[in-house]
Formats: structure tokens, sequence, C-alpha cells
């Protein structure tokens, strides 16, 4: 395929998470389909198939850092640790970007080499070393937010952003409800030094780059966003939902269980409780036995993924409680990744058990399907917040016992409440549908950033 395209080359900086790559490869997708020429540069801990897309050039670089030490299971423990940010967390971060500062800079200057010029370099929020790079090499910087814009209203150090600015104006119900001043206070609570300068390095980029991209749509965070606005004078666009520009891409680390698409064509509509935590959030086995008798005992048909090492201490579902298999039959399929986006829009599915990563969330409301949430950690809290108290289409499950569990679902599942709350979340996907119209808030963002790109190229 021909890689130099009239519209000039793009270099895309990804983090090495599944929740954070997907939509950067999403991305990557529809820059090209305007015309852009794509090189992909990823630190080598996850990498996706090249082969897989052969219309970008991938270019890995060295990380130093041990699979250990920045593993998906081992970050959920520290996470977990302190619900927000832990020392360790920032201390990762802080060696990715400090290992991968040297070779990036290298690989973008190769690239001026070969390409003579690159229009802007992308890169996720969390790969922040790549604007320091940018402002020496005097190309433009342009941040990937994985997550809702709403998010940066909860860093401390955002300039001119304290307590009482941040509650100022915040006399809107919508702002209310999301309670972001509680949700604040997790955040700042007992802060290192560590912490506070990775989140320093963090913001400061973004205040450097020349645009933000989020990946979330306009309606959903409108209030929010205007207070963010009020911050940060870089332009945002707001362009999600983005795995509906670019569907057909699978940016999955782990190989999708297509046997339960036909489980669940043999299931009655939406009568399906999928149940999944995304990519790094692990349970311990307590957890694992509670939901697995609260799902039984519920009576409703579920699909559960259960990644493998998902469970501390376990390889899989070994620590499944004996009776469970008997008592729960072909009402229930286990798999160890699906599908997800398939298995939202599938006709069986009436609900989404959800740890509420921003990737879980935006797609859950894009097929109306309505959200039992189960927050781990970072944005899941907010997140939760947004589907719970201002958008209502979905219950928190806040206590993890399993006669709680089974309430809760019913609730969800079967109750005059749950209906209210489909109508909603029913409500919320057609809205999501109008964002995508050709003169709907994300195509109008759209051709914004393409002409922002554009013109900082002139
Ligand atoms: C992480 C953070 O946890 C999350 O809070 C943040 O918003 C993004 O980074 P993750 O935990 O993996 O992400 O959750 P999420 O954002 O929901 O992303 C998971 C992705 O994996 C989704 O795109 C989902 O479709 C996909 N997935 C998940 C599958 O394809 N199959 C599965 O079985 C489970």
């Amino acid at each position: 395929m021909e890689k130099q395209q009239k519209s000039g080359h793009l270099v895309l900086v990804m983090a090495p998470f599944q929740g954070h790559l997907t939509p950067m490869l999403q991305l990557a997708t529809i820059l090209h389909s305007k015309g852009f020429s794509i090189t992909i540069v990823h630190p080598e801990l996850k990498s996706l198939n090249p082969s897989n897309h052969p219309e970008f050039t991938f270019v890995s670089i060295p990380d130093k850092i041990k699979e250990s030490q920045l593993s998906d299971e081992d970050l959920a423990d520290k996470l977990k640790e302190s619900l927000v940010s832990t020392v360790d967390v920032a201390g990762s971060l802080q060696s990715l970007n400090k290992n991968c500062t040297a070779p990036l800079q290298k690989c973008l200057e190769n690239i001026l080499h070969s390409h003579h010029h690159i229009v802007a370099v992308i890169y996720d929020t969390l790969m922040f070393c790549a604007q320091t790079i940018v402002n020496d090499l005097g190309l433009p910087g342009i941040t990937l937010r994985t997550s809702t814009a709403t998010t940066l209203l909860l860093f401390p150090e955002l300039p001119q952003l304290g307590e009482k600015e941040l509650m100022s104006g915040i006399e809107s119900p919508e702002l209310q409800a999301l309670q972001l001043q509680r949700l604040r206070a997790l955040i700042v609570q007992n802060p290192t030094q560590m912490m506070m300068e990775v989140r320093a390095a963090f913001t400061n980029a973004m205040k450097f780059s020349s645009a933000i991209i989020v990946n979330s749509m306009e309606f959903l965070e409108l209030e929010a966003l205007s207070k963010v606005r009020q911050y940060f004078p870089t332009p945002i666009f707001i362009v999600g939902p983005l795995h509906k520009l670019a569907p057909t891409i699978c940016g999955s680390l782990l190989t999708e269980d297509d046997k339960c698409i036909s489980w669940l064509n043999k299931q009655a509509p939406k009568s399906v409780i999928y149940v999944s935590f995304g990519s790094i959030a692990n349970i311990d086995k307590q957890e694992l036995i509670e939901t697995a008798w609260g799902l039984s005992n519920s009576k409703q048909p579920f699909l559960w993924v259960v990644r493998p090492g998902m469970v501390c201490g376990s390889e899989w579902i070994e620590s499944l409680p004996n009776g469970f298999e008997e008592s729960v039959g072909e009402r229930g399929c286990i798999v160890k990744w699906a599908p997800q986006k398939e298995v939202l829009a599938h006709a069986a599915v009436g609900g989404f058990w959800s740890h509420c990563g921003w990737n879980s969330t935006i797609e859950s409301i894009c097929e109306g399907v309505p959200m039992l949430c189960r927050p781990f950690f970072g944005d899941q809290l907010l997140n939760t917040s947004y589907i719970c108290n201002v958008w209502k289409i979905g219950l928190e499950l806040q206590n993890l016992e399993r006669g709680n569990i089974e309430r809760t679902i019913k609730r969800l599942m079967v109750d005059m409440e749950g209906k209210d709350i489909r109508k909603r979340a029913m409500d919320l996907k057609k809205k999501a549908a109008l964002c995508l119209m050709e003169d709907g808030s994300t195509s109008c963002y759209f051709n914004g950033l393409i002409k922002q790109i554009t013109v900082s190229e002139t």
C-alpha cells in the first residue's frame, strides 16, 4: 500500500495498554482514510501485530521496562492500593517516559530524515515525554486523551484550578450530581513527591500541546467541558466514539473467543448480563465466588469474561466454587476474552456489569446497554458517577456480596426500575448516533482537527 499520501505524514505514539492502544489505532485508521500517511511508534513492552495493519509503518522503541514492572496484573495491584494512583504506578509511568525519551527522539529524527516533514506528532497522554521532544524539534504535538475531558478537572496541578475555582460556578445540576469535589479529594489524598511530579509532567505536556483530542462525545459532558475550557486554552476536539468511526479495526492483544456469539444466538432478546472488567483490573478469590453465586442465583443468563490471571493467585477459573457449574448449566458462558463490541451490539445482551473503563463505557452507550458499575480505580470512579448520577443509565454495585449482587442484577434486568434505566440508555444511543451524522458534533470536531493539523503544517 502507498504510504506517502497527499495530506502529509503523522507520527502517533502509543501507550502500552489495551485501553489506550485501541483508540489510538482507531484514530490512526480514521486519519489514514483522510489521506495522511502514518507511522505508529510504540514501546516494545506491548505491540500489535504489524502484519494486521499493513497501511501503517510500525516502529518499536526500547523502554527497558520489564514485563513484571508494568504488566497489567502488577499495575492493577498497585492501582487498587489507593484507588487512584500510587507511588509505584507514578514511578512506572515516570520510568516509561524517562526510558522512552532518547529512543523516541532518535526515532522522530530518523523519520524526519526519511520523510523530510512530519505534520504533527499525536501522543497518548500517558506518553507525556513526547511533548518535550517535539518542542525541541519544533514540531506540533497533539495529545490523545482516551478518557473523558472531565478527568482534566481532577488534576490539582492545573494552573489556577484550586478548590475555590473548581467549585465556583458548579451550580449546574449536572456538575453537582457528578460529585467532582469528592472524586478530586480521592485523587489529592496523600500525594507523594513522585505522584506530584508525574501529574505535573502530564498536565504540563497538555498545556504545551497544540491540541487535545478526546475520545468522547460532546453531549455527554457538555457542562464539564465548558469548565475544562476555562482552564485549558488549548483547542479541544471531542471526536468519539472512535470505535464507530473505525469499526473494522481489531486491536485486541488477546485472542477473542467467538464461541460466545453462537451461545448468545441461542438466548432470548435482552436477557443476558455481560460481565467484563477490562484488561487491567484483578479480583480476589472471594470476589470470584460471590460473583459466581450472585450470577447463578439471579437466574439470568450470563456471559462472563475471566482473563487468564485476572483472579489473584489463580491461573483461570479453577477457584470457582463446587456446585456452581451444575447449578448454572447452559445458562452461563465463561470466556477468556470476548469480541466485546460485537457482544454489546448483540440483541440478546440486556445489561453490562462493568469496571467502567472509558472504552467499555462508551461502547455500552453506543449500543444502548444499561450498566452495573463496579469501578476499581482511576477514571472508572468518575465514569461510574456519570453513569449512575448524571446520565442515570446504570446502578452501582457497592456491596459485592452474593445476595446484593443477585438483587442488583434483578433490579437492572427485570424490575420496573431497570426498564426506566434501559429507556434512558436507548436515548443516549440515539444521541450518540447523531454525533456521527455529517452535521453532528463529532464530524464537526474532526473537520476542525484536520484543519488544525493542516494549518500547523503551513
Ligand atoms: C484502562 C483503564 O482501566 C480505563 O479506566 C481507562 O479508561 C482506559 O485504560 P481497561 O481497563 O482495559 O482500560 O478498560 P477499557 O477502557 O474499558 O478498555 C477495554 C477494552 O478492551 C475495550 O475496548 C473492550 O472492548 C476490550 N475488551 C474487553 C474486549 O475486546 N474483550 C474483552 O473480553 C474485554
